[in-house]
Order: C-alpha cells, then structure tokens, then sequence
C-alpha cells in the first residue's frame, strides 16, 4: 500500500494499534468524522503508533516497578503521542500522570480542550520552553518525537535532570552543530575537514554527529542506549529513534569517548554545554 494513499474507514482497523479506538482518533482529527484517514494522517499515525510499540517495554516497566509513574512528552504539538499514550496505558489505571509540554498557546489551549472532552483526567498541559518547563521531581519515562533543532537537547538535559528512568528521543532538523562545524573549520584536524567541506554534508554530518553526540552523551550519564528506526522513510524522513534506559549512575569510558569526539570535532551541542559546562570541547 502507498504512503500517499487515503485509507477509507472500512479498512481503518488494521491500521490501528490493537486497543485503538477510531473514536479518539476522531477526537484527534487524525481520522475524519466518517472515519476516514487520509494521507497526511497517515504519516503522523504512523510515527506515532510505531513510537508506542518501541516504548511499550518502557511503560511496561515503569508501570511494573511504580505506583503512580510520571510520563512527559515534550515539543508535543498536538500531543497526539500523549494521548495515545494515555488511552493505551492510563485510561485503563487509576494512577500515573502524562505531562505534555509545548511552548505554542493555540496548541496548550487545544490539547486541554480535547482532554476535558475524553475525560482524560490525568493528562496535564504545561505551555512552556522545554528548557524552562517546571516538571515533577522524578520523570519515569520522557519522550520527544520531532522537537525541533536544539529542543531535542534540552529534553535531554530535563530527561537527564530529572533522572528518567527511561528517555525517547526522536531528533528533528539540526541546524545548530553544521554553524559549529562551519566556525570550527580552522581548528578542526584536518583529515576530518573533508566530511564537511560541502554545506550539504556539513548539514547532513552535523545531524549525524548531533545525534551521535547525544547517544554518547546519556551513556555518560548512566543510560544504556539503543538507537534505531523510528517508521520507514515514507512515513517520515526524520526517522532515528534514540531510546534510553538508566542503569548506573555514571558511565566514565563513555564521558571519555564523548571528550574525544567533542575535542577531534570541536562542536558543543547544546546538550553537551547545559550538561558539562560552557567550556566544554570547543576547539
Ligand atoms: C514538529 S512538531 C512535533 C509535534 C509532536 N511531537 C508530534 O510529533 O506530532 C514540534 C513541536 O515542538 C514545539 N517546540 C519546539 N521547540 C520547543 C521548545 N523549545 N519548547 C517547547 N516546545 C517546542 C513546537 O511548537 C511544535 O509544536
């Protein structure tokens, strides 16, 4: 079946998740009022419903081991994730919370609007920058499916900060290391100087570093990493899915592998100077 193909209700169940119901997915206006889900619909169910079953063991966990567990989806738009989440793992419990957090007003006022209208008690809405976003204490599980540029950074710092059992990261466009590699061109060793000679490839390999970056970066801070494809290409083009899990507190031989990469390379993410400190690695 095409990605482009509009998918008319009669056959709208198999593209659902087992306990999914059309219904909410109405209230979403993923599906239309007959039930129908077109193209574009599709594509963001997609990556939602595939995020849910890479997360299921996750939410399994946190649900095994905690009585009331702290789930946060931030850069959420239309929190489409939370409430998915919400109607799979927490319409059916009496306990557990889902923060969702977005700096767009239309989109807060919205997402409240249709949680009164589900009944979905437990979902909460805190318009606000991630990096600002006053969160609970302990977060069990934080996920960020498509935050923009650096916004995928700091819901690592807030995942890493608020000791998240277990972290979702599902990076967006990067734009802020490729001006790192540009002003570090002078500096950087230069056998590494062709991988981005190009503003195409210093684009492409700032992204790849980013998010390479990232993965080192929560090993460092104790997480077990596993990175992997979020759908297929035709559902989304940003398609890698970093997930974490915290087992130490501490990982020295990954902190020591990532002050390689950072000094070799000479770009600091975002992540890398709110977590270790403004100095860190530049050239
Ligand atoms: C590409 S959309 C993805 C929305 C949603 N996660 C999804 O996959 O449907 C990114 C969202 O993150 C929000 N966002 C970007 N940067 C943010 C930040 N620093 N703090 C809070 N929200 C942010 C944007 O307003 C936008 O709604």
């Amino acid at each position: 079946m095409k990605a482009r193909e509009k998918i008319d209700s009669r056959r709208v169940r198999a593209e659902l998740l087992p306990e999914q119901s059309p219904e909410l997915l109405k209230t979403l206006h993923l599906l239309t009022r007959e039930g129908d889900l077109n193209a574009d619909a599709r594509r963001k169910l997609k990556q939602v419903n595939h995020l849910v079953g890479l997360v299921q063991p996750a939410l399994d966990d946190v649900f095994e081991r905690f009585p009331a567990p702290v789930v946060v989806d931030v850069g959420s738009g239309n929190s489409y994730l939370g409430f998915v989440l919400y109607e799979l793992f927490f319409a059916k419990r009496e306990a557990g919370e889902l923060v969702s957090v977005e700096s767009r007003a239309d989109l807060v006022k919205r997402s409240k609007e249709r949680a009164a209208q589900l009944g979905y008690g437990r979902m909460r809405f805190v318009e606000a920058a991630i990096d600002g976003a006053e969160l609970p204490e302990r977060v069990h599980l934080l996920t960020a499916l498509h935050a923009c540029d650096t916004a995928t950074d700091d819901a690592l710092v807030q995942a890493v900060r608020h000791k998240a059992d277990h972290v979702a990261l599902v990076p967006c466009c990067q734009a802020e290391v490729a001006q790192q590699l540009k002003d570090a061109r002078s500096t950087v060793r230069p056998e590494l100087l062709a991988l981005f000679a190009h503003a195409w490839h210093r684009r492409e390999f700032g992204s790849h570093l980013t998010n390479v970056v990232r993965a080192l970066l929560l090993e460092s801070f104790g997480y077990q990493v596993t990175v992997t494809e979020l759908a297929g290409w035709e559902h989304s083009l940003k398609n890698e899915l970093i997930l974490g899990r915290r087992v130490h507190k501490e990982n020295r031989e990954a902190r020591a592998r990532l002050d390689q990469l950072l000094q070799s390379t000479g770009v600091s993410p975002k992540a890398v100077r709110v977590l270790l400190g403004e100095g860190q690695a530049t050239a």
